[in-house]
């Protein structure tokens, strides 16, 4: 499978190795949007299974790409930080209690935790990263691992860190959290679609992802998929379509009592969005069929030497076996941002500048011509 950068608009002028910023559309995902503004045109064709069977059809392919056997168990939501705070409205948490966060975590998984934090009067412990550049995935991992104790009751974090993208080993942490009791809530947005995900192996509680990065889809809608521990949980908000046979569309007038099932009662209002469900299965027909280790076998091959090249310029990067290949920080010397930044400009390498870290985030519309801009770029700097 060559020629993935077809199915896109980017110009050759550009590297843009920026896919956790942003993923750009592809062109028949953007058409299935088109399609679905039509639709609007003409609202005297619509029909009720259309509030249904878009979203469903997402969720199917969301369940396929995550493992997971039951597609109820999937919601629709606006944001990471909406389907994370449904999560947070849920998890049992009492005075005293800790909610485990990863260092700098990004701001839709932190403040909800702090306000939570706050209203409980629960303690949130920051696993820090340690101040190495030895190993420092590995000891990171133990550092999370050691600071789940048998008060913690909520672990939150992603599967990488979304700034250096350090691989975090979430097996293991489901393993603590069985031990301490606590609940294990993932913010998937830096690596479902891009990198393997499968529930039935990390069972964690939820599952956070959305759609504008590595599902590469479109901005204002996800999906999140809740365990068992959310079955009889109180959504962040009471839509129509969420209420028990709300698909049957009777639409009289009795108030019914109850959900629709499975983790259903999650879905947000007007989750039937009549745009971006069509683009949003789309996307995912597209990152299932490609599937997360093609995807990551060809990060691998372009990035591979570029990186080794970037470390031989006295960079520091994550090993290899504790980072994917689609995300890694590059950690520059102090006091050289702005001839960094201005060489990139220069060469039109489009990155993210995180903390201490420039985010490099290739997919499969990248090739070895992006990456060499990116060398350029850097041995300007520093050679
Ligand atoms: C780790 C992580 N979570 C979530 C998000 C996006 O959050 P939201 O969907 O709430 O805007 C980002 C965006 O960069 C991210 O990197």
């Amino acid at each position: 499978m060559n020629n993935q950068r077809k199915k896109f608009e980017i110009s050759r002028k550009v590297a843009y190795l920026n896919c956790a910023n942003m993923s750009p559309l592809m062109k028949k995902v953007a058409n299935a949007g088109k399609k679905g503004i039509a639709k609007k045109f003409k609202p005297y064709n619509l029909t009720g299974d259309d509030y249904f069977n878009d979203p469903h059809t997402a969720k199917k392919l969301f369940a396929q790409l995550i493992n997971c056997p039951d597609w109820k168990r999937i919601a629709t939501v606006g944001s990471a930080a909406y389907g994370i705070a449904a999560a947070a409205k849920n998890v049992p948490l009492k005075k005293g209690e800790k909610i485990l966060v990863t260092d700098e975590q990004f701001p839709s998984n932190y403040y909800v935790w702090k306000q939570l934090a706050k209203e409980k009067e629960a303690e949130i412990v920051v696993a820090a990263a340690p101040d190495t550049t030895e190993r420092r995935g590995e000891k990171w991992n133990e550092i999370i691992l050691n600071s789940i104790d048998s008060q913690t009751k909520v672990v939150t974090m992603g599967q990488v860190h979304w700034a250096d993208g350090t691989l975090f080993d979430l097996v293991k942490v489901r393993e603590k959290c069985d031990e301490v009791g606590a609940a294990l809530i993932v913010d998937g947005t830096q690596t479902v679609g891009a990198y393997p995900f499968d529930v039935q192996q990390i069972r964690p509680d939820a599952l956070i992802v959305p759609a504008y990065k590595w599902l590469m889809g479109p901005y204002s809608i996800g999906l999140a998929y809740y365990g068992e521990m959310f079955d009889n949980g109180q959504p962040l908000e009471y839509p129509w379509v969420t209420a028990k046979d709300a698909d049957k569309f009777s639409m009289g007038m009795e108030y019914v009592d109850g959900f629709r099932p499975g983790s259903l009662r999650y879905d947000m209002g007007q989750m039937s969005n009549f745009i971006l469900n069509p683009m949003l299965i789309q996307s995912l027909k597209q990152v299932n069929q490609w599937t997360t280790n093609f995807i990551q076998t060809h990060c691998s091959d372009i990035t591979h030497e570029p990186i080794l090249r970037l470390k031989e310029l006295g960079m520091y990067i994550e090993d290899e076996d504790s980072r994917g290949h689609h995300i890694f920080g590059v950690k520059y010397p102090e006091g050289t941002l702005d001839q960094l930044q201005k060489a990139l400009k220069k060469h039109r390498v489009f990155v993210s500048f995180r903390g201490k870290f420039v985010r490099v985030a290739p997919h499969v519309y990248n090739d070895t011509r992006d990456m060499n801009k990116l060398i350029r770029a850097f041995e300007e700097v520093y050679s």
